[in-house]
């Protein structure tokens, strides 16, 4: 068993390009590391590259960022449809595929195989455990759940999440390359559903939503709320619609399906919306139109 280090980390693997993936794969190339975005959709990987760039250079336009900086990141990024040879040259792997667990145990497996020995396997999901995939790697001393925030440019949570293998050595590595990429890691020592942030933000939303649905207060006025009385960034129905509305009901199901608890039950508004294509931000439509 090799022991991973934070100094022997040149190369990132972000498996997915999606808002997620996309992201984290920037994170990690500003931050100075070689970095593959890997999807098995070359149009997803193009509208990322489009995406990735676009909002660089706005930050450039603004003053945030250098322009050396940003074109030397962007050189450090690639693209690639080609797990297997991604996963070769890897010396640490973010998972931020879609979330169900019969594809990730799929990449698991493979990543266990591929993968050189001291890499670290995480994966970004903020429903599924890593130690649904662990066994499946060979090295499940070697794997946990790094969970970054949407926009994960901009959001300093990292989740790390440890399961009962977990080697020591692993959350150190984990934990300190998440401070490299400029973030502030948590560490959640038992999985539990939601780990901290979503069990967070899900007690919000239970609440908004029955104040809404009891006609007891606007959407608006709930969210202007949180933003005014609480000095929360955004609120709760502007949020949904930021993380997307079927991934808020999807984080319920799964949510519920572990814990049975009625609480968790997912909410019929936030169904209905999603049954109707109305995804949040990412489609046009959600709680608003944009
Ligand atoms: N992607 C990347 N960067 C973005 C962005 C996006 N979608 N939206 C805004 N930004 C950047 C802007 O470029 C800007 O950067 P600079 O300061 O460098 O210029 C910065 O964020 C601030 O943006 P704005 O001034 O336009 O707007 P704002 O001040 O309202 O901030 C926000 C936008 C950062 C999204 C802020 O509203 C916020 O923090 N909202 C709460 C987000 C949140 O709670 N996320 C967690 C979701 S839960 C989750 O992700 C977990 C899960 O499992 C579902």
């Amino acid at each position: 068993m090799s022991t991973p280090s934070i100094d022997g980390i040149r190369r990132i693997l972000v498996i997915g390009s999606g808002t997620m993936g996309s992201q984290i794969g920037m994170v990690a190339a500003l931050a100075g590391y070689d970095t593959t975005v890997q999807d098995i959709s070359a149009d997803m990987l193009a509208q990322a590259k489009a995406d990735l760039s676009a909002r660089l250079e706005a930050n450039v336009a603004k003053g945030r960022l250098d322009a050396a900086d940003a074109e030397a990141a962007l050189g450090r990024l690639d693209f690639s449809t080609e797990l297997d040879a991604a996963a070769a040259s890897a010396d640490f792997v973010i998972e931020a595929a879609t979330e169900r667990l019969e594809i990730k145990g799929q990449i698991f497996a493979r990543l266990g195989r591929l993968a050189p020995d001291h890499a670290i396997l995480a994966t970004n999901s903020s429903t599924l455990g890593s130690s649904k995939v662990a066994a499946a790697t060979g090295r499940a001393d070697r794997v946990c759940n790094m969970h970054f925030f949407n926009p994960a440019l901009v959001m300093k949570c990292v989740e790390v999440v440890r399961h009962p293998d977990t080697s020591q050595a692993t959350v150190d590595t984990v934990m300190e390359l998440a401070r490299r990429l400029g973030k502030e890691p948590v560490l959640i020592n038992r999985e539990i559903p939601g780990f901290i942030a979503n069990r967070l933000m899900g007690a919000i939303q239970r609440e908004a939503l029955a104040l809404s649905a009891a006609g007891i207060a606007s959407k608006e006025d709930i969210d202007t709320t949180a933003r005014t009385a609480l000095g929360h960034p955004m609120g709760p129905f502007e949020l949904m619609d930021l993380v997307g509305l079927d991934v808020i009901d999807f984080i319920a199901q799964a949510t519920y399906a572990e814990t049975g608890n009625e609480a968790d039950r997912p909410d019929p508004q936030v169904a209905a919306l999603v049954a109707e294509g109305r995804l949040g931000r990412k489609s046009g439509e959600g709680f608003y139109s944009y």
